[in-house]
């Protein structure tokens, strides 16, 4: 999950000198920033810093964020012309310095704390693309898939192929363990997420295999797909807190890990209730081998540094 940025006192120091595009592009920050969260959180393994919108960078799109208001696709895609016009993009060249930051990382770590590489699923990248920044409903992502279907599948295609190797080459540069995020993927119909969506997760996820480490697969709202979004692979399925642990379980089956999934919102809670929103996630794993204890989304601005020490501490004794 998202566990760099703004609740960090360390992270806000550095982002007075740098944008986050610069913090990315420069691997020795990355890895720096990297490193922030695992020193200051105690936490049992560190995410590189990067972002999944990078690769809009190569394509062609245009990427930006302005503050406070999330990230700008200069370039969004509109038409199955647009697709077409996508620029190739080689991950091993043109995010290289991702890779560097993965390696940069790896070598400062120390060599019990795992190091995860990531990347955004089709659909998320997808939808980014398509709405140009942020959305709540994803309108112009859903009229695009029913009516240019082609162009859509177009679209996926080219960009499970470029996370999917992208992936893969983090591995190969030293992450342990690889996440697929395709945060935004509650928002459609099971139905819809079958016919548009679940092919190309899979073939992205199949790519990645090659990297030979384990993969985790998060969703966010996940819980009306559930098992569509676990059959389209992943060693892990990450859940958010929408619905419980044990369900979500129940539902995908002994056979997987479960990363999850406690309610970010959990961390402005008064001490008590917060220990005892931890303590029912634990519940619910029930001690079953193969639980990865996280928020079930990305860490709040607004979250005070205690309570995600609290939490860490509050795991590890359990
Ligand atoms: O913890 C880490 O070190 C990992 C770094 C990380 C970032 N983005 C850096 C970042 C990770 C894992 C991501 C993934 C990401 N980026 C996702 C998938 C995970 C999720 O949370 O659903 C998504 C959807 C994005 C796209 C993105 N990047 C958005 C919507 C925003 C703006 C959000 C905001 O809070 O303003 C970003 C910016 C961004 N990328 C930040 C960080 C730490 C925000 C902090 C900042 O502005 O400096």
């Amino acid at each position: 999950m998202r566990q760099a940025g703004r609740y960090a006192p360390e992270y806000r120091a550095l982002r007075q000198q740098h944008s986050i595009l610069d913090l990315c592009h420069q691997p020795d920050l990355a890895a720096q920033v990297t490193l922030q969260p695992v020193e200051r959180l105690g936490v049992d393994a560190a995410i590189v810093f990067a972002d999944i919108l990078l690769p809009f960078e190569p394509l062609g799109l245009g990427l930006s964020f302005a503050a406070g208001e999330g990230p700008h696709i200069a370039h969004p895609i509109r038409s199955p012309a647009d697709v077409a016009a996508l620029a190739p993009v080689e991950p091993a060249t043109d995010l290289a310095y991702v890779l560097e930051a993965v390696r940069l990382a790896r070598q400062a770590l120390p060599p019990q704390v795992p190091l995860i590489g990531f990347a955004g699923a089709p659909f998320t990248l997808a939808s980014y693309a398509i709405e140009g920044g942020a959305s709540r409903t994803f309108t112009t992502t859903k009229r695009f898939m029913q009516a240019e279907p082609r162009a859509w599948h177009a679209l996926l295609g080219r960009l499970a192929d470029l996370v999917g190797r992208y992936l893969a080459a983090q591995a190969a540069a030293g992450a342990g363990a690889l996440q697929l995020f395709d945060s935004w993927v509650g928002c459609l119909a099971p139905g819809d997420y079958r016919e548009y969506v679940q092919p190309h997760s899979r073939r992205a996820l199949e790519l990645a295999a090659q990297g030979g480490v384990p993969i985790i697969h998060f969703g966010t709202d996940t819980a009306g797909l559930l098992e569509d979004f676990a059959a389209a692979g992943g060693d892990v399925i990450g859940v958010d807190w929408r619905i419980p642990l044990d369900q979500a379980w129940d539902r995908i089956g002994p056979d997987r890990a479960l990363q999850g999934n406690l309610d970010p919102a959990a961390l402005l809670a008064p001490r008590p209730t917060l220990e005892a929103r931890v303590r029912d996630v634990l519940r619910r794993a029930g001690g079953r081998p193969g639980h990865i204890f996280n928020l079930g989304h990305g860490v709040l601005p607004e979250t005070p540094v205690e309570a995600l020490q609290a939490v860490v501490e509050l795991v590890h004794g359990c």
